[in-house]
Parts: structure tokens; C-alpha cells; sequence
């Protein structure tokens, strides 16, 4: 049989799988978990504790159409000055419950578009960070670019308060496609961006392409990786296009007529990454590519690669706390996702409360299966004994708990010595696998497409 057979009969073109960058999933959060538990969480923190940061700025200049991020749209700076003093205010109340001697070991700037900040702005964020807790001498700082709003300027004064990675949105470069997707960005002004980084220090710069967008065909991918490759990347994420219409209204001006269908996508998928592959780039996880000796490919040999809702990520630490409007956090307890409503969170934040709407507690089971999904997605293998050990569980119970993924997966994977290992298309299976050990799925969720 061949591989699309295969795939086909696994019904891998047809089904749809959340993305696991947590588990349970965010659909899945209830409004049970309250500001005042995950304060008790951030409390709880053990001493020197290890911590990243995620500061959300949903704002962008422009809106394009196939964006699934909950973002609005500004032409000025007026939403953001209060939105930023909320921001800043939301540290000072984390930062009296978290214990004094933590450590910020990542900070990431996501939205939405943060660079549409000005460098004066970058600079009162470095001392609301400063005054935060102090940072570890391998901080990792990375920003999200899109390369139409951002300066020297900006970078310089990013640069001074830490920053020392980006990842830049490109997409694609086809002006059909562009066109077609609401977002004109040339290849001159990314290459621009990449020169200004690179000038000031930034070691490493990751690039964002998407595969399954309208008028996408493989000529146009493959020119599209080409010139992402003169570009050099560090790293590059390489997903498929949700179209979820449901979420996003703007991608309904996005015809479904034009969108490739199933099988056009895996030929999408299939010809860029045979390019990363064959220009030394080592496969990472699902969705990502990285050069030898970038720390998320050392990560992925050393079989040390993580999973957060950022994607894939080399971060380790103990606990993510999330700031902004609609920011998810992740604590040793559970996860808590703030009001996404930027006049709630805001309202919340003033009256001196965390602004949190819901989340999920953990339950034994829930860390077990969490481990079980984030070893799947990231090494496409679950060591039973080792889970057995780590999470005080018979092995015989979790051959029990595999048992689905061996009757639905058969061939495709492969039980020996206590180690499942998904042993066919690892990469385009493995969201499917996971969900078999996913006690949340139910399978009327609106979720993207599996491939
Ligand atoms: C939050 S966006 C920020 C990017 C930045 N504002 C820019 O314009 O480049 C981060 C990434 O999410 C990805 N993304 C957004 N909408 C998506 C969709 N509908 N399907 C798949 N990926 C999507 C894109 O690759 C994008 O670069
Ligand atoms: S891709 Fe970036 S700039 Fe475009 S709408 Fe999404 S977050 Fe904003």
C-alpha cells in the first residue's frame, strides 16, 4: 500500500485533533479554578524555582485574514498606553504573592503583533520587568515579528531590555497567495528584518511559514521555501493552515473554493519539508525544523524537547505565568487563562484582582496523561516503565491505557519492551495517537485539521 493509502485508511485526511499545546486542551478549562487558588498556586512555588513569562499584546496595524489570533485591530497608540499600564500592574500584584527569590528563566513577547510597540514603550516594559524578579544568566528573550511593523529603532531598544531571539511571521511569498490571505509582505522588507536582527545580536531567528493556504500549489511552496532559506533561519515552524471560520470571522473572506484540499495539503506539507531535510535542517517535533546546534535541535536529540502553548519549546522551567488579556498559565497545580475581554481583564486588574476566567486543576490522572501526550508529540514514544516510575502507576495498567492506540494504530506503531513508539509518519500521526489517550475528546469539537 502506499503512504497516502495508508494515511488515507487511518483517516488522517479526514479527522481533525486538537494540537496538544497543553492537556487538557483550553476548550476544555472550566470556570472552576478562581484568582484567589492560583494565587495560592503562584505562592506555593518552591524557593529558586525557575520561571517564564509570556507578556500577551493583542493589538496589530493590520488584520490579516487568515489570522486565527484573537487580536484587535489599532491604528494608534490608544488602546495600548492603558492596556500596557494594566500589564505592568498585573506584574506588581503577581509579583506579591510569587516567592522573592525565583528566577525568570524565558520571557516571550506574543500577540498579535508586540513590535507595533514603540522603543519607549520597550524601555518602560524592561523596568516594569526589572522590578518583576531577577533573570537567569541564560535568559532566553524572544519576541513575535511581523516584519511590516518593526524598525531598528524597536529592535535596539528590544535588544537593550534582553531580547535574544525573534520569530518573524512570513507564511508565504507568492503575491497570489499573499493577496489571497490579506497580507502583502515582501521578500525585501523580510530579508531587511532578518539584516537589522542579525546587526544588533539577535543569535536566533526562527520563521513562521504556513502550508494549506489558498492559491498554494507545490511550485509556489517551493519557491516560497527557497527564499526562506536564502534567508537562513535558525529555526522555522512549519504549520498547516487552520481554517476554522467558526473562530475567525476574517477567514471568511477567505473562499473555501481556494483552499487545496486534503491530499494537496500533505503534497504541500511533503515538499517543504523534503527541502528542510535536504538543506540539513533536522525535524523537530511535528511542525518544526532547526539547524544542527541550535538549542532546539540539540533538545530534540537529547530527547529533552517540550511542548508548551507557545508550540514546541527548550524551556524547562517550573511554572509559565502568563500576563495580559487572555494570557494561559501553567503552574505545578494546573493551568488558569485570563479574561480574553481586554475591558474584564482590565476592570479586574484595577480593582487589584487577578484577572483570571477559568482553568484546570490537576488531577493525578490528568499529569499522567499530560506526560504521556507531550512525550508523543514531542519524541513520538511512551516509555511505560519510566512513566510507570515517574507517576507511581502499574505498567500493566498503562498497557491498559494503550491499549486503544494498538487496536486503532496497529501497524503504524509499535509496542516492544514497554516502549510505544509510533513507528509510521510519525509527524502526521501523531496528534491522532494522542488523542486515543485523550479522556477529554469528544468528537464534536471544532477542531483544525489533523494534517
Ligand atoms: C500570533 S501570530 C503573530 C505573528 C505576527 N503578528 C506576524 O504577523 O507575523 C503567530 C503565528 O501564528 C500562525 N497562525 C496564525 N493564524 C493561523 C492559522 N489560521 N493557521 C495556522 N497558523 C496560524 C502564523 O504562522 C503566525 O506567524
Ligand atoms: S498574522 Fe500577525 S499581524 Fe496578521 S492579524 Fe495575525 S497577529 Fe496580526
Amino acid at each position: 500500500m502506499t503512504n497516502l493509502a495508508r494515511l488515507h485508511e487511518l483517516g488522517l485526511f479526514d479527522a481533525r485533533a486538537p494540537r496538544y499545546t497543553s492537556y487538557p486542551p483550553a476548550n476544555h478549562f472550566s470556570k472552576d479554578v478562581t484568582g484567589t487558588e492560583v494565587a495560592e498556586w503562584q505562592a506555593a512555588l518552591p524557593a529558586g524555582a525557575r520561571v517564564s513569562l509570556y507578556l500577551h499584546i493583542p493589538f496589530c496595524r493590520r488584520l490579516c485574514w487568515f489570522c486565527a489570533c484573537r487580536t484587535q485591530g489599532t491604528a494608534t497608540d490608544r488602546p495600548i498606553i492603558p492596556y500596557l499600564s494594566y500589564l505592568y500592574e498585573e506584574l506588581r500584584l503577581i509579583a506579591q504573592t510569587l516567592p522573592e527569590d525565583v528566577v525568570i528563566s524565558h520571557i516571550h513577547l506574543g500577540g498579535g503583533t508586540p513590535t507595533l510597540l514603540s522603543p519607549e514603550m520597550f524601555a518602560e516594559m524592561g523596568k516594569a520587568l526589572a522590578a518583576f524578579r531577577p533573570v537567569a544568566g541564560d535568559l532566553q528573550f524572544s519576541v513575535e515579528i511581523d516584519p511590516t511593523e518593526v524598525d531598528a529603532p524597536r529592535i535596539a531598544a528590544l535588544r537593550k531590555i534582553g531580547l535574544n531571539r525573534a520569530s518573524i511571521g512570513v507564511q508565504d511569498f507568492d503575491p497570489v497567495v499573499q493577496e489571497a490571505i490579506g497580507r502583502i509582505q515582501s521578500y525585501e522588507t523580510t530579508r531587511d528584518v532578518v539584516e537589522i536582527l542579525r546587526g544588533h545580536g539577535v543569535g536566533s531567528v526562527n520563521m513562521d511559514l504556513l502550508y494549506g493556504l489558498p492559491h498554494q500549489n507545490v511550485a509556489r511552496i517551493r519557491d516560497s521555501v527557497e527564499k526562506l532559506l536564502s534567508l537562513t533561519p535558525d529555526r522555522v515552524a512549519l504549520y498547516g493552515y487552520a481554517h476554522v471560520p467558526w473562530v475567525s470571522k476574517r477567514q471568511t473572506l477567505i473562499p473555501e473554493e481556494t483552499l487545496p484540499g486534503p491530499e494537496e495539503r500533505y503534497e504541500l506539507f511533503e515538499t517543504a519539508r523534503q527541502l528542510f531535510l535536504r538543506e540539513g535542517y533536522l525535524e523537530v517535533g511535528i511542525d518544526h525544523y532547526a539547524r544542527e546546534g541550535d538549542s532546539m535541535a540539540v533538545a530534540a536529540r537529547a530527547g529533552t524537547l517540550r511542548r508548551n502553548f507557545q508550540g514546541y519549546t527548550v524551556d524547562d522551567s517550573l511554572a509559565l505565568v502568563g500576563v495580559g488579556a487572555s494570557a494561559i498559565s501553567r503552574y505545578p497545580q494546573g493551568y488558569a487563562q485570563n479574561n480574553p475581554s481586554s475591558s474584564l481583564y482590565a476592570t479586574a486588574v484595577e480593582a487589584g484582582r487577578l484577572a483570571i476566567l477559568r482553568g484546570h486543576a490537576f488531577s493525578d490522572e490528568d499529569r499522567l496523561r499530560a506526560q504521556m501526550i507531550e512525550d508523543l508529540m514531542c519524541r513520538f514514544t511512551l516509555d511505560l516503565s519510566r512513566l510507570a516510575a515517574t507517576h507511581d502507576v502499574d505498567v500493566a495498567r498503562l498497557r491498559v491505557m494503550v491499549a486503544p492506540v494498538l487496536a486503532t494504530y496497529g501497524d503504524s506503531v509499535r509496542l516492544a519492551d514497554d516502549r510505544l513508539e509510533i513507528v509510521e509518519s510519525p509527524r502526521l500521526l501523531a496528534r491522532l495517537v494522542a488523542q486515543e489517550l485523550d479522556t477529554y475528546h469528544s468528537p464534536a469539537g471544532h477542531h483544525s485539521r489533523a494534517l
